[in-house]
């Protein structure tokens, strides 16, 4: 139980990396607020969920992209459940796969909306707080090892995953004396809606599978692990720093 007493917001938790992230944090005792942009698939999430760990789990509608709906998400967060110490911002989008020059504007402009200012309002929602109640926190940015190295076919939104890195970096300096800590997780290819193009194209999977040391992709729940640690006080010592989840690939080759 390393979370207990814990308030904690999940991003994009309707499914995949997100989903995991939040069952694993109710398994150690949080109170896990769960958001995306559809209550449906939250509301299946947070059941199946409650089902085993009673009354942990409580979704939110709210699109990542829209600051109207970031706003109230966490002043409901704050009035209702209480103002979370730890945030995961995990959801992301990548509406446009293909050569970066031939990027369409409003695919670039979405994915910077969603991926980085989304992730930013969302840790200035929650700092604001944390800092105005005296309370420490954890951010934990889900980025990518594509914002690490190049990301050929996928150059915008490699480009907001490496803005992910740069923003972790700099806020874990900015908000350290407030104790207040930011780290980011960069996961390799892991079997999800969103990697779905390339997990079922033989083509594309197979270039990712004969790389990665462990021969193979990753499944959501091998991501939870680092983030329960990010998220607890095993690491109060711990920011500004990347976490690469990916079976070693980005070392290999
Ligand atoms: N899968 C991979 O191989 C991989 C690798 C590296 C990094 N990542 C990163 O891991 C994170 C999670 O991805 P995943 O693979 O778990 O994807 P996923 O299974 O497709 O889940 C994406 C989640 O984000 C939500 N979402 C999408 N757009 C949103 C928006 N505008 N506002 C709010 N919620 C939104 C979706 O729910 P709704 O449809 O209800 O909004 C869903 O809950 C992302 O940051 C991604 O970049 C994934």
């Amino acid at each position: 139980m390393r979370l207990e007493g814990k308030v904690a917001l999940v991003t994009g938790a309707s499914r995949g990396i997100g989903e995991a992230i939040a069952r694993s944090f109710a398994a150690e005792g949080a109170k896990v607020i769960i958001a995306s942009r559809k209550i449906e698939g939250l509301t299946a999430v947070a059941d199946a969920i409650n089902a085993d760990y009673p009354d942990s789990v409580f979704p939110k509608a709210c699109h990542m992209g829209h600051q109207d709906q970031i706003d109230e998400l966490f002043s409901w967060a704050s009035e209702t459940i209480g103002t979370p110490q730890i945030l995961v911002n995990n959801a992301a989008t990548n509406p446009y796969f293909g050569p970066m020059l031939d990027t369409p504007e409003g695919a670039w402009d979405k994915t910077f909306e969603v991926n980085v200012k989304g992730y930013f309002s969302a840790i200035k929602a929650v700092a604001t707080r944390l800092i105005d109640e005296g309370l420490p926190g954890s951010i934990i940015n889900v980025s990518s090892i594509y914002g690490l190295r190049g990301a050929a076919l996928q150059g915008v939104y490699g480009m907001t995953k490496a803005a992910v890195v740069s923003m972790g970096r700099t806020l874990a300096v900015e908000l350290g004396p407030a104790n207040i800590r930011v780290n980011t997780i960069c996961p390799g290819l892991v079997e999800t809606k969103f990697a779905s193009v390339i997990v079922n194209t033989p083509e594309f999977s197979k270039v990712y599978t004969d790389r990665d040391p462990l021969g193979r992709w990753a499944q959501p729940e091998e991501i939870a692990g680092i983030a329960v640690y990010l998220a607890s006080d095993e690491s109060s010592y711990t920011t500004g720093q990347e976490f690469v989840i990916d079976g070693g690939y980005i070392n290999a080759g």
